[in-house]
């Protein structure tokens, strides 16, 4: 299985932060926000990761990730988004990337409590999401369960919501998702949303849909991203990383300390 953590878009809601630099480079704590996502496909034994990013801050990412995971067995490649076409693009611009193959796809700027690795490992086919119940539906993806507990719609954004519970930005599918994706037209809002394909897997009956445990964020706003940070401290989610993730930052870390000597020598 691929991994693609979708890390463009506008960030508009975090003006001005975002005009210097890119959301999912913001701190979190003690690290930049895209090692969250980073983690959650490490942790799934995903070694093939292809970072999409926009082109203002495309240099940071490479600054910061470029060569941090040499010799840990990840893989990374870069694809820049220039015009934020919505989260489907994910797959059109990853299409040769993904070639046969099944693929995870995480938002830059989502962050899990939750371990997600073993229902990852453990899928087979159609398309898996995570679910999470929320006090703000409307703002998401939102699902609708049965009596069973089988997801039996779902609606993007929707003012009256049938239910609580969010979709949250970790997707995994096989490899139909890149046709799906090719297939889809501009919502009113004018991008190719995720929430059709999830819609057509779940037309087709194979859309999968776990409710997860523990924190979820959208770190997307002054507040959830403050919010992220002080979760993040206080249920020591850093201390659940994934070795190969913890040992590029604390090298990482260390090598420009040592830099930092040099020049001050
Ligand atoms: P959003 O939070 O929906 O969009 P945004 O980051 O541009 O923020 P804002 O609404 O404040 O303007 O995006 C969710 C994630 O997906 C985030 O990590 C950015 C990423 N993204 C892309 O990489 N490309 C896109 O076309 C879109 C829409 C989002």
């Amino acid at each position: 299985m691929k991994g693609i953590i979708l890390a463009g878009g506008t960030a508009t809601r975090l003006f001005p932060l975002t005009a210097t630099t890119s959301k999912q480079l913001l701190p979190v704590y003690d690290r930049q926000m895209i090692f969250y996502p980073l983690n959650v496909l490490a942790k799934a034994g995903i070694k093939e990761i292809l970072i999409i990013v926009a082109p203002e801050h495309s240099g940071q990412f490479i600054n910061l990730l470029g060569s941090i995971f040499e010799g840990a067995g990840i893989h990374l490649e870069f694809r820049v988004q220039k015009i934020p076409r919505g989260l489907a693009d994910a797959f059109i611009l990853g299409e040769t990337f993904i070639g046969k193959d099944d693929v995870a796809m995480a938002l830059g700027d989502n962050i899990f409590e939750d371990d997600l690795s073993a229902k990852i490992k453990k899928f087979e086919k159609g398309g898996l999401v995570f679910a999470k119940k929320v006090t703000d539906p409307e703002r998401f993806g939102v699902v609708e369960f049965n009596a069973h507990d089988q997801a039996i719609s779902i609606e993007e954004k929707p003012k009256k919501p049938k239910s609580d519970f969010a979709v949250t930005g970790f997707y995994v599918y096989d490899n139909q998702v890149v046709e799906i994706a090719k297939s889809l037209k501009p919502s009113v809002r004018g991008e190719i949303e995720i929430t059709d394909i999830n819609k057509r897997y779940m037309r087709m009956g194979e859309l999968k849909v776990e409710k997860i445990k523990g924190a979820w964020l959208d770190a997307g706003t002054y507040d959830s991203l403050l919010e992220a940070s002080l979760i993040v401290k206080k249920k020591e989610i850093y201390k659940n990383f994934d070795p190969a993730i913890d040992k590029a930052i604390i090298d990482f870390n260390l090598e420009l300390k040592t830099i930092a000597k040099k020049r001050l020598n």
